[in-house]
């Protein structure tokens, strides 16, 4: 294969879905951009254009469908131009992509992503349509190219797949069997990216509390004999999610860590401790409890009740008392009566979440719950969902407006919409707002917390005794240990 009608050509890329497919697209733009691409923001002038796509809810796949769609008229000014769409969509839907949107060139799953440039120089070369889509899995022991979007935060992939099964998901059809990443790449990644100037990372998996069940090598947990591992070893032998998260809080030099997503089911009292105890986890949670009906959770077959899930917060709630919860419900599942409802709204306004996210169900082809009756009214859907969406305003309000003239610590991940107002995060990955006249991109800013609104927290720069800590500008240079 020649290297010659790659360079200088340039890629649109374009993502539907979740950060795990956002993580996705930075090493195919990593990949491309090794390989001579250049990266454009305008798809008229683009040799190739991919979409990555979701397939998690009917809207994602129709939006993605419907751009490729006007995309597809590029060509015809542009006869060469290469047309793909990436990601659970291919994996889902395969030729039946080619049936809908015929002028497309490539379709490939999440598990081909490492064999894009490839496939894209076969398209080149022989100027026919591919289809990439067989991998039950990622290959995770594959070297990651390590490109991540310049800024002060990363998103690291530590896991792929899904082992469970909830009614609705589609996921598991996507994306495959729970995968993980071998711990020493982990490290090592993370490390390079402490040493480029990132403070915080995100580690990404669609279960990263189920992390270690499975290694590309076959050990782990649950891999073949790893039950029988599991009751031989010493339970220090057992390399779990709360291991790594020691393992990266002792052997990284980064300063905050995150992790999304976590299933109630695999969230420990070990967990917890290592939350607890590891200085860079950062005091914030995202633990999806989908609905505060016990009756729904049984047929969303999610393997816990709304008194296991709220047992685990308060635990959780004692060794990090500040600890920020977000979620994710979904309403109008198939059989969702008033009662089932109210007993969402208890929840909600028992736990009181710092966010949530709130979504119609969608029926999914090929998922359990598709072969129920899409029962609720699409009005009363809507109802619902208005009458979550307000009541996490005033929770979001009430919990931004408790934390008046605490102090936090921001990340600075970049300017506000105002001259000399700065972004970012605290731990508990509440939005703040803070002036200043320096340049504090990517600095970690001690703020006092002057303003709680329902969506973001407005702050100042903390005094350290009496004079305003004098903060100096390091953004591109890595920062100090
Ligand atoms: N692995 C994660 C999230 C997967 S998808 C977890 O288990 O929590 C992200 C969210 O989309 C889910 O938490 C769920 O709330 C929502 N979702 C998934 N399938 C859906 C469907 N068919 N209809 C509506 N929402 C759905
Ligand atoms: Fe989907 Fe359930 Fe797996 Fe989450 S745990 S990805 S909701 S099947
Ligand atoms: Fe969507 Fe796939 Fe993520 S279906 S939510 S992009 S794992």
């Amino acid at each position: 294969m020649s290297n010659n009608w790659m360079t200088r050509r340039s890629v649109f890329l374009a993502t539907y879905g979740c950060q795990m497919n956002e993580r996705d697209s930075e090493e195919v733009l990593g990949m491309l951009t090794a390989q001579g691409y250049s990266v454009t923001e305008k798809p008229e002038t683009a040799d190739v254009i991919l979409l990555n796509t979701c397939s998690v809810r009917e809207h994602a796949e129709e939006r993605a469908v419907g751009k490729m769609f006007e995309l597809c008229e590029l060509k015809q000014e542009k006869p060469d131009l290469v047309l793909g769409i990436i990601g659970c969509m291919a994996k889902l839907q395969q030729e039946k992509l080619f049936k809908r949107l015929p002028k497309i060139d490539l379709v490939a799953g999440p598990a081909e992503l490492y064999d894009l440039p490839y496939l894209l120089a076969e398209i080149q070369e022989k100027r026919q349509q591919m289809m990439a889509v067989a991998r039950p899995v990622r290959p995770l022991e594959m070297k990651q190219h390590d490109f991540h979007r310049p800024g002060v935060t990363a998103f690291v992939t530590i896991m792929e797949g899904c082992d469970k099964a909830c009614a609705y998901c589609i996921v598991p059809m996507t994306r495959g069997r729970e995968v993980s990443r071998p711990a020493q790449d982990i490290l090592a990644e993370i490390n390079r990216l402490v040493d480029a100037g990132y403070q915080e990372v995100t580690l990404l998996g669609q279960n990263v509390n189920s992390y270690g069940k499975r290694f590309p090598d076959g050990t782990g947990y649950q891999g073949p004999l790893g039950r029988m591992r599991l009751l031989e070893e010493e339970p220090e032998s057992l390399f779990d999610f709360p291991k790594l998260l020691r393992l990266i809080d002792s052997r990284t030099g980064i300063k905050r860590v995150r992790f999304t997503t976590s299933h109630p089911i695999d969230a420990t009292d070990r967990l917890f401790a290592a939350m607890e105890e590891c200085e860079s986890v950062c005091e914030s949670l995202h633990l999806p409890v989908q609905s505060g009906s016990n009756r729904i959770l049984r047929m969303m077959k999610r393997g816990y009740t709304v008194e296991a899930y709220q047992k685990k917060i308060e635990a959780l709630r004692v060794r990090v008392p500040d600890i920020s919860l977000s979620t994710d419900i979904i309403i109008g599942f198939p059989g969702e009566t008033d009662d089932d409802f109210e007993a969402t709204v208890r929840l909600m306004e028992a736990v009181r979440f710092d966010q949530a996210y709130i979504f119609k169900y969608s029926p999914r082809p090929g998922t359990s719950a598709a072969a129920k009756e899409d029962d609720v009214a699409k009005e009363i859907k809507e109802a619902r969902n208005q009458r979550l969406l307000a009541l996490q305003e005033g929770i979001g309000l009430r919990r931004h407006q408790a934390l008046e003239g605490s102090q936090a610590e921001i990340l600075v991940e970049g300017q506000g919409r105002l001259e000399r107002q700065w972004f970012g995060k605290s731990r508990g990955n509440h939005a703040v707002i803070v002036e200043s006249p320096d340049n504090l991109l990517g600095q970690l800013v001690p703020v006092r917390v002057t303003r709680g609104t329902a969506h973001t927290v407005f702050g100042e720069i903390a005094c350290i005794g009496s004079s305003p800590l004098s903060v100096q500008p390091q953004w591109g240079s890595p920062p100090s240990r």
